[in-house]
C-alpha cells in the first residue's frame, strides 16, 4: 500500500508495469493477447512494450468508475498535486469531462452561462442534458483581432438578467493563453449559489509555477477540466476532472462520467496521467521554469523579426477581461507580411518545417511547453525567419487590413446574454431544410454559423437568422475572412430547422 500522499509514488503505473511484466496465460480482453498476436505493423510501430501494457481492468488494477485500488490511489495524489478535493482520471479527453460536468449540474430545460465561443464538446454537452444555454460574449479587442476573456460584469448582468441559471461556466485560459479573473466570477457566481465550471483544457500546466496565470481551483472555481495531454506528458485523450466545494453534486457527476466514457478505459491512458502528475509534482517547476525561459526567448526573437508582431502581456493587459497571460503560448500576428495565417500556416508547414497548432486568419498560435527543445526554437525561428524575407515572394496576396478596419468599426450583431429560440438538443434533432440565403432570414438556423476573425459564432444552431446577422457573415467572407459550420461555405443557401 502506498501512503497517499507520497508524490514520487505512481500507483497505476506501477501495478501496470508489474502485470505487463509478469509471465501470464490471458484469456481476457484485448485479443491481441499481450501483443502476442498484435499484427506486425502495429507491433513494429508501438513496440512490444506498449502492447503488453494494454492491459483491461483486472484486478490488480482497480476499475475506473470505482475505484478503491491503485486508481484512487493515483487520483487522491493527482487531486493533492493540482490543487483539488477530489480529481478524476479521464479516457476520453476533456470532451467527456466536460460533458459530464454539464449533466451534474442541469436538468433539461435548465439554463446554463457559457461564452458564445465555447468548445463544441460544451455544446455536446448541452445536448445530452438538455439545457438551456444563455450565452455571453467574450470581450473582442479589434486593434489585437482577438477575442479575449469574460468580463466579470458580463456574468454579474447575465445572471440579474436570467436570475433562475443553475451554473456559470467559462474557458480560462484560452487558446491563446488568456486569462480571466475567475476570482471575480467566482464571487459572482457563489453569491447566486451557484457553482463556477472551468473549461482550462488549456491550463493543465498553471498550478505548478508561479509565472503561469493562477489556477481556476485557487481562483475559488468549483469544477475544473484539464487537458493534461494538450500541454503535459500525457498520451493523447488522457485529460482530468477536479472539484473542491460542495456546490457539485458528485455522486451525479460520477454517474455521468459513466455515461460519457468507454466501459474499457485504456490502461496506457490512464498510467499517462499517473506519470504527468508525477513529473509535474516531483519536477514540474524546474521543467517550466525551463519551458518559459524557451518561451521567452522565442517570443523576444519572433517579436524582433519584420514583418511579425508576438502578442505580449503588456497588449492584453489593459483589457478589463483579461486578468493574466499564460507566456508559453506565443501567438504571432502576420497580417504585417500581407498574407494570412492561413497562408503563413501552409508555407512553414509544407516547406519550412515548422507546424503550429493554431493558425487563423491574422495569426498563428504555437504551444510551447515541456517537451520543446533549443533545437525546435532554432527551426522555428529558422522558418519564420525565411517566411519573413521580404524577398520570398509571397505565395499569394490578400490583405487582411481591410478586414481588420471593418471588424474594428463593426457594429456586432449579437446582443448580450441571449438565450436561443430552440434549445441545442431541440436544434439537434429538429428536422432541417435548406433555402436561399434571403429565405432563410427569419427561421432558425440548423447550424453554428461563425465568421473568423473573430471565431465567435454569430448565428448558433436554434438561433433566428437574422439580416443583420447574415450581412455580418457575408462581408466578413468577402472581405477576406472565413465561415466555419456552413453547409454551403459560400452562404448562398443555409440549412434551417424546418418549422
Ligand atoms: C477550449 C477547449 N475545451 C475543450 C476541448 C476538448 O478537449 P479534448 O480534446 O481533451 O477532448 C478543447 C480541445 O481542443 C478545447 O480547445
Amino acid at each position: 500500500v502506498v501512503d497517499r500522499l507520497d508524490q514520487s509514488q505512481t500507483p497505476f503505473l506501477s501495478a501496470l508495469r508489474h502485470c505487463a511484466q509478469r509471465p501470464q496465460a490471458a484469456f481476457y480482453a484485448p485479443g491481441h493477447k499481450r501483443g502476442q498476436g498484435a499484427p506486425v505493423r502495429l507491433r513494429e510501430l508501438l513496440g512490444e512494450g506498449a502492447l503488453r501494457a494494454d492491459l483491461p481492468e483486472l484486478t490488480e488494477l482497480d476499475n475506473l468508475f470505482a475505484p478503491e485500488g491503485v486508481i484512487f490511489q493515483a487520483q487522491t495524489l493527482a487531486a493533492e498535486a493540482f490543487g483539488a478535493e477530489q480529481t478524476w482520471f479521464l479516457a476520453n479527453g476533456s470532451t467527456c469531462g466536460l460533458e459530464a460536468a454539464i449533466l451534474a449540474v442541469c436538468d433539461p430545460q435548465d439554463k446554463i452561462l457559457v461564452p458564445r465561443n465555447v468548445h463544441r464538446s460544451v455544446v455536446a454537452g448541452l445536448v445530452l442534458a438538455g439545457a438551456r444555454p444563455v450565452f455571453m460574449e467574450p470581450e473582442y479587442s479589434p486593434a489585437l483581432g482577438l477575442a479575449l476573456g469574460i468580463p466579470a460584469e458580463t456574468v454579474a448582468a447575465a445572471l440579474a438578467h436570467h436570475p433562475d441559471i443553475k451554473a456559470v461556466l467559462v474557458v480560462s485560459p484560452t487558446y491563446h493563453g488568456i486569462g480571466s479573473d475567475l476570482e471575480a466570477i467566482a464571487a459572482i457566481a457563489h453569491a447566486h449559489g451557484i457553482p463556477l465550471l472551468v473549461d482550462e483544457a488549456h491550463g493543465p500546466h498553471v498550478a505548478f509555477h508561479p509565472a503561469l496565470p493562477t489556477p481556476a481551483l485557487r481562483q475559488g472555481a468549483d469544477l475544473v477540466v484539464q487537458s493534461t495531454h494538450k500541454v503535459l506528458a500525457a498520451l493523447s485523450q488522457a485529460s482530468m476532472l477536479h472539484v473542491q466545494g460542495n456546490r457539485i453534486n458528485r455522486d451525479r457527476l460520477h454517474a455521468a462520467l459513466q455515461l460519457t466514457q468507454s466501459t474499457s478505459p485504456n490502461s496506457l491512458l490512464l498510467a499517462s496521467l499517473d506519470a504527468a502528475r508525477h513529473q509535474m509534482a516531483t519536477e514540474g517547476e524546474a521543467l517550466l521554469s525551463d519551458t518559459l525561459a524557451l518561451a521567452q526567448t522565442l517570443r523576444e526573437r519572433l517579436d524582433a523579426l519584420p514583418g511579425l508582431r508576438v502578442i505580449s502581456p503588456q497588449d492584453v493587459s489593459p483589457y478589463a477581461s483579461v486578468r493574466d497571460l499564460d507566456t508559453t503560448r506565443i501567438t504571432v500576428d502576420v497580417a504585417d507580411l500581407g498574407i494570412t495565417g492561413l497562408e503563413a500556416d501552409e508555407i512553414l508547414n509544407d516547406t519550412l518545417g515548422v507546424t503550429v497548432e493554431l493558425p487563423e486568419l491574422r495569426h498563428l498560435t504555437l504551444i510551447v511547453s515541456l517537451g520543446n527543445t533549443a533545437a525546435d526554437v532554432g527551426h522555428c525561428l529558422n522558418g519564420f525567419r525565411q517566411l519573413a524575407d521580404p524577398s520570398r515572394s509571397p505565395a499569394h496576396t490578400s490583405d487582411p487590413s481591410a478586414l481588420t478596419s471593418f471588424l474594428t468599426h463593426a457594429a456586432y450583431p449579437s446582443q448580450p446574454s441571449t438565450l436561443a429560440a430552440l434549445s441545442p438538443r431541440d436544434a439537434f434533432f429538429a428536422p432541417t431544410a435548406t433555402l436561399s440565403a434571403a429565405e432563410a432570414i427569419g427561421h432558425l438556423s440548423a447550424e453554428t454559423l461563425s465568421a473568423y476573425p473573430p471565431g465567435i459564432p454569430t448565428v448558433m444552431a436554434g438561433e433566428t437568422i437574422t439580416a443583420a446577422a447574415l450581412a455580418h457573415l457575408t462581408t466578413v467572407a468577402q472581405q477576406g475572412g472565413y465561415i466555419t459550420g456552413a453547409s454551403d461555405p459560400t452562404l448562398r443557401t443555409l440549412k434551417v430547422i424546418r418549422a
